[in-house]
């Protein structure tokens, strides 16, 4: 029995020695201690054997097999640390780094801090049926405002949707009143494309309806916005306006971040940029939707995100931003 054992130690030292893998060695260990290996029939003997001799096998039964367990986890130590991984932090890697693009930015910026404010983000269906997108914003089939809005009309009826208003409806349809949200997203018209106009852009935009809101509201909103997104005290002016489904309408201008308002080539020396369509929304639009307007009412703006983005960035061709051209994006540095 002492020689068989001695033997078999012999044979799983010389496999362990010689195994390779990490899996090689839990074959040995099951070979030689597990349930059917040899050792463990030969320990069933034990039971036929005088007290004396129960006492040393059974310690050398516990020895052999503890012997082998430590020569199965020294090797296992050995092969994992030969599994080197060459990792140089101070050299320097040529691969290229992706990044959100500028778009996405902005967006981002703004609607976190459009959040803080209490509003909900939303984002609503880029291709929208004509109702949410003209007729319950108060554009009827024939209404002139449509001719601006020209977009593209799909075989089901449906449009792209030419701006990010049709969210105003959706939200007051699924959510009634009092409400704050915001919407951010990719809208289509049929423009000719130049450096200024894009078939594709991004709008953002905002919608708060609650009892007394005025107009001063609206200023507050938009003027702790753009203070954030660009850092620094931005002045802001409303001039009248006109949008079938605001009442009354303004255009929110910006003092020029370029010049400070001082004059320059982007402002056309006026100190101003115009960057926020807004207003108060209309009683149609809002009785359209089911809201309550003796006890309701509320403001609304549709910020430009791609113009928004062109103005953090300093980027004077649209056409760049939806190009996917990674040599021309790079010019513009992300903040
Ligand atoms: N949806 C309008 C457009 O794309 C912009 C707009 C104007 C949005 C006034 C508004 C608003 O929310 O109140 O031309």
């Amino acid at each position: 029995m002492k020689e068989k054992l001695e033997e078999l130690f012999k044979l799983a030292k010389r496999e362990i020695d010689g195994s390779l893998t990490e899996a090689d060695l839990f074959n040995v260990k099951s070979k030689y201690l597990g349930k059917k290996s040899e050792i463990s029939s030969l320990m069933v003997s034990l039971k036929d054997m005088t007290n004396e001799e129960k006492r040393e096998y059974g310690s050398l039964f516990n020895k052999i097999k503890n012997d082998i367990e430590l020569l199965i986890n020294n090797k296992l130590e050995e092969l994992n640390s030969k599994v080197s991984y060459s990792f140089d932090e101070t050299k320097d890697s040529n691969s290229e780094y992706g990044s959100l693009s500028h778009i996405t930015i902005v967006s981002k910026q703004v609607t976190d801090i459009l959040k803080r404010m209490g509003f909900t983000v939303i984002t609503g269906q880029e291709m929208e049926d004509e109702y949410h997108n003209f007729i319950a914003l108060n554009v009827a089939e024939n209404h002139p405002a449509r001719d601006m809005q020209d977009t593209y009309w799909l075989s089901n009826k449906m449009v792209l949707r030419t701006h990010t208003s049709c969210n105003q409806v959706r939200a007051m349809e699924n959510y009634g009143a009092p409400i704050r949200v915001c919407a951010p997203g990719r809208c289509f018209r049929n423009e000719d494309i130049d450096a200024c106009h894009e078939n594709t852009f991004f709008q953002l935009e905002g919608m708060v309806i609650d009892e007394n809101v005025s107009i001063n509201n609206l200023i507050y909103v938009m003027k702790e916005l753009l203070k954030e997104v660009f850092k620094t005290d931005v002045k802001v002016r409303l001039r009248p306006g006109f949008f079938p489904f605001t009442e009354p309408s303004f255009e929110l201008d910006c003092s020029c971040l370029i010049c400070g308002g001082k004059g320059c080539p982007t402002c056309k020396n006026s100190g101003w940029l115009e960057l926020c369509p807004c207003g108060m929304i209309h009683p149609n639009v809002l009785k359209m939707s089911g809201i309550d307007t003796n006890k309701y009412n509320g403001f609304a703006f549709g910020l430009g995100l791609t113009r928004l983005a062109m103005m953090k960035y300093n980027i004077a061709d649209i056409r760049v931003l939806n190009s996917g051209d990674l040599r021309k994006l790079k010019e513009f540095n992300l903040r």
